[in-house]
């Protein structure tokens, strides 16, 4: 998955895709003419501006390239709302492409139509930072095609492998390790994100997963099937509440794949008169800052830190090194951190 790929060809490449208009002067190659300001075109397009933690994510990438302004160099930074519609988003990559936009920060809709847009974009020869959702190979190799054979595609994220396992051993650690009536057996439900995305694909597993590994009997209410929040609060709450409803105090955990979903389940817990820690678990994944909040005053037992921080200043320093022309890795990780009240 991390494999890495440099070579001089690469450089060539990405300079190619570099076309920073300088101010009174001639378009450059990515250089500046002493004296005169560059200005680089981003294009960046996040799918659905309504969701809490990217919106966070892309205030940040904006934050940032302006932290990075010299009295030379100038980010000219366009956001679009893909508005969780693919046909929305390829619109939009290609009026970034015809704009001739100098690099673009992408994330997708539905990681489905990566190639698609990939393909679009290479043949521009305009530099792809992809971001937060990622795509994957098939037949188990999870390293994508699209990315690994295109030195100037890249993907800037967060293995949700690891959020997950945090979830799980957050749980494992209680003194009850998440059985509160004592029958052996931890009787959870799970919330899951949108289904086609990895993040949520990976929560689901390794949460459990971590779970069984500590030698412990997670039990899905439910048979084998997540619910299926799509990341929203308020689907978190309806279903919480359903399951409430047809559980009652056999529920003991509450997993959910985001924070905004968990947000949405305590609505539902509050509502039923539970109370977190002492009757009922609850789990999120972000650290949103009133989920923290939650975690320290215990209406939350636990989240994870998924860096917004940290990956969008990845996603920014690596769209300006394609702008400089220097060669680019395929992936860059940024770790996930464990959020407890201690
Ligand atoms: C975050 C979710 C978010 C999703 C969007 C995930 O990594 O944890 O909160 O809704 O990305 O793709």
């Amino acid at each position: 998955m991390k494999k890495k790929l440099f070579s001089a060809l690469l450089a060539v490449a990405l300079l190619a895709g570099c076309s920073g208009s300088t101010d009174g002067g001639e378009a450059t190659d990515g250089g500046e003419a002493a004296g005169d300001v560059t200005t680089y075109n981003v294009g960046v397009s996040i799918y659905d501006f309504n969701d809490n933690f990217m919106t966070l994510y892309r205030n940040e990438i904006e934050a940032y390239f302006m932290t990075l302004e010299t009295d030379t160099v100038k980010y000219n930074v366009t956001i679009v709302d893909g508005k969780n519609d693919m046909a929305e988003q390829t619109n939009q990559v290609e009026n970034f492409i015809t704009q001739d936009i100098d690099v673009i920060i992408l994330n997708l809709v539905q990681t489905s139509s990566a190639d698609a847009v990939i393909d679009k974009v290479v043949a521009a020869e305009i530099p792809l930072v992809l971001i937060n959702r990622e795509p994957m190979g098939t037949d188990g190799d999870e390293s994508y095609a699209g990315i690994l054979d295109n030195p100037t595609v890249c993907y800037i994220g967060a293995d949700a492998r690891q959020s997950g396992t945090f979830q799980g051993e957050i749980v494992a650690d209680l003194p009850d390790h998440g059985d509160i009536n004592g029958d052996g057996k931890i009787a959870y439900i799970m919330i899951q994100g949108d289904p086609e995305n990895v993040d949520a694909q990976y929560r689901t597993e390794y949460s459990i997963k971590a779970l069984t590994d500590a030698g412990l009997n997670p039990v899905n209410l439910y048979g084998d099937a997540a619910q299926v929040g799509n990341w929203k609060q308020e689907n978190g709450q309806t279903i919480t509440a359903n399951a409430l409803a047809q559980f009652g105090d056999d529920l003991e955990v509450v997993f959910c794949n985001n924070d905004a979903m968990a947000l949405g389940a305590y609505a539902a817990i509050e509502a039923a008169g539970r109370t977190v820690g002492e009757d009922i678990y609850l789990l999120g994944v972000d650290a949103l800052a009133e989920c923290v909040e939650m975690v320290n005053n215990g209406t939350m037992t636990g989240t994870v830190l998924n860096d917004h921080i940290g990956q969008s200043h990845t996603a920014v320093d690596v769209a300006v090194k394609a702008l400089n022309g220097e060669p680019l890795d395929n992936y860059y990780w940024v770790d996930y951190v464990k959020v407890t009240a201690e």
